[in-house]
């Protein structure tokens, strides 16, 4: 068997494969032809459908994920920016949120409505990161654009140290 036919035999293997027929689709737009197969070599397509940025963020995981060998050509960037920040930007078309119950406590609420918009609550509350770590990751969050004040940020860091400690 050649090159040639053994692909076709691949793609009719993958066509008969009912595992892809339930992959997730991507949104219409301009990029969505090299994203979707540029983006998905190395891992599900989720791992992006369930992030939200903006475009700096995008373009960030975009040249990272040049340099770990995603075949995007210079000219092709801006395309596959915009298309991710446009369909995965905050708040835009976000995933049916997986059911997380936080613990009682003040600063739940907050966390409910502060920390949503970009993943959903299985993000924050399976990561079960040790005390000290929640400083640098809600500072973290703050910088990459989390729609919160200073001092909501820190009801939430004290509510996430005492709640969900995970780690010594
Ligand atoms: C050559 C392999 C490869 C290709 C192709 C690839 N990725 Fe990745 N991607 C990875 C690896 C490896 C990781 C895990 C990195 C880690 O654990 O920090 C990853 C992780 C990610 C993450 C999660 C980052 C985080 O911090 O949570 C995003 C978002 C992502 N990729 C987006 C993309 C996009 C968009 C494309 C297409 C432009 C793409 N990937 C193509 C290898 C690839
Ligand atoms: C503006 C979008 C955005 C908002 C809002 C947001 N996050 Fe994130 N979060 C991200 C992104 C993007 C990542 C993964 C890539 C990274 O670490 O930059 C992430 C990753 C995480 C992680 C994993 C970090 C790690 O080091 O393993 C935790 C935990 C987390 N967020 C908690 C929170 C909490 C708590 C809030 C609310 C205070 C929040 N996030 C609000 C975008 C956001």
């Amino acid at each position: 068997m050649n090159r040639h036919s053994l692909s076709i035999a691949l793609l009719a293997f993958a066509a008969a494969t009912p595992a892809l027929a339930q992959q997730p689709q991507w949104p219409p737009g301009e990029g969505r032809e090299i994203v979707s197969v540029a983006c998905v070599q190395c891992h599900q397509p989720t791992i992006i459908m369930t992030l939200r940025e903006g475009p700096t963020g995008w373009r960030f995981h975009v040249h990272d994920m040049i340099l770990r060998g995603a075949q995007i050509k210079n000219a092709e960037v801006e395309t596959v920016v915009n298309y991710l920040a446009s369909n995965f930007a905050p708040g835009v078309n976000l995933p049916p949120a997986t059911a997380v119950t936080l613990p009682e406590g003040d600063g739940k609420q907050l966390v409910e409505q502060r920390c949503v918009a970009c993943h959903d609550l299985q993000k924050v509350g399976t990561e079960r990161l040790g005390r000290k770590d929640w400083d640098r990751v809600v500072g973290h969050m703050l910088d990459i654009g989390a729609p919160m004040t200073a001092d909501e940020a820190k009801i939430i860091t004290a509510y996430l140290r005492e709640k969900l400690p995970g780690k010594p």
